[in-house]
């Protein structure tokens, strides 16, 4: 990618919004772009993390392993989005494992660049505050979900929140035209795949969503009962 490119991606990142064009000039010239197969590790838990990502292409998932295997997914991110922020910050080691769910291209920016870019400009610190305290909302929600929803509570929960950030409203209610997987459910609700088949199954049945292969629709009633 040329530096252009590079600057031009680097103006669409949210922290990055209030950044005169020339210091995003000199960041772009510290940037590392690499490219990455789907479902690769792009670093583990517990790691050293010297680093922060800006995903230009692609999406990835941040995941914790349990001791049996089991899988419990935080969050994904997409283009524009930052990882990796957190190790780079408190210098401590990676806080989960982050793996790619498809090809995707990622900017590297190394922690003295980072560093020496919030000092010049504070209002990207501010913005990453900001991205801060997002993410800790959205852990507590996931926790009070966790602690007070059942697993049909929960899973509509997932498939509302995607409905926000991804749908589109049709006549027959809102279009999320790329669900994550029945294993992404189970390991983003803490369940099985099994049992979210068959919470699904029971939403069709009672004519709250239409689902076809990865395409799914959230019918009115379903936030009438639901939401
Ligand atoms: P870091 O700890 O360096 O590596 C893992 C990254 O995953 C972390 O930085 C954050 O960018 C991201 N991350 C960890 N926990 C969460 C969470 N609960 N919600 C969103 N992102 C997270």
């Amino acid at each position: 990618m040329v530096g252009q490119d590079t600057v031009a991606l680097l103006k669409r990142v949210t922290i990055f919004a209030n950044v005169e064009e020339q210091a995003l000039r000199e960041l772009a010239a510290l940037v590392i772009t690499k490219d990455y197969p789907k479902e690769t590790l792009v670093f583990g838990q517990d790691d050293p993390g010297d680093s922060m990502f800006v995903i230009a292409s692609g999406q990835v998932k941040v995941v914790l392993y349990g001791e049996n295997g089991k899988e419990i997914t935080l969050t994904f991110f997409r283009a524009g989005d930052i990882f990796g922020e957190m190790a780079l910050l408190d210098d401590k080691p990676r806080s989960a494992n982050v793996l790619t769910t498809e090809p995707s291209q990622l900017l590297i920016l190394k922690r003295e660049a980072f560093i020496e870019h919030l000092k010049r400009c504070p209002a990207t610190a501010i913005e990453v505050l900001a991205v801060l305290c997002q993410r800790l909302r959205k852990a507590d929600e996931v926790i009070g979900n966790l602690a007070l929803l059942d697993v049909f509570g929960r899973v509509a929960r997932v498939l509302m929140d995607l409905a926000k950030s991804d749908g589109e409203t049709i006549d027959e209610g809102v279009l999320i035209r790329k669900r994550p997987t029945q294993q992404d459910i189970a390991s983003m609700v803490n369940s099985s795949r099994e049992t979210v088949s068959r919470v699904l199954s029971e939403f069709q049945r009672r004519g709250l969503l239409l689902m076809d292969g990865k395409k799914v629709v959230l019918r009115p009633q379903f936030y009438d009962q639901l939401g």
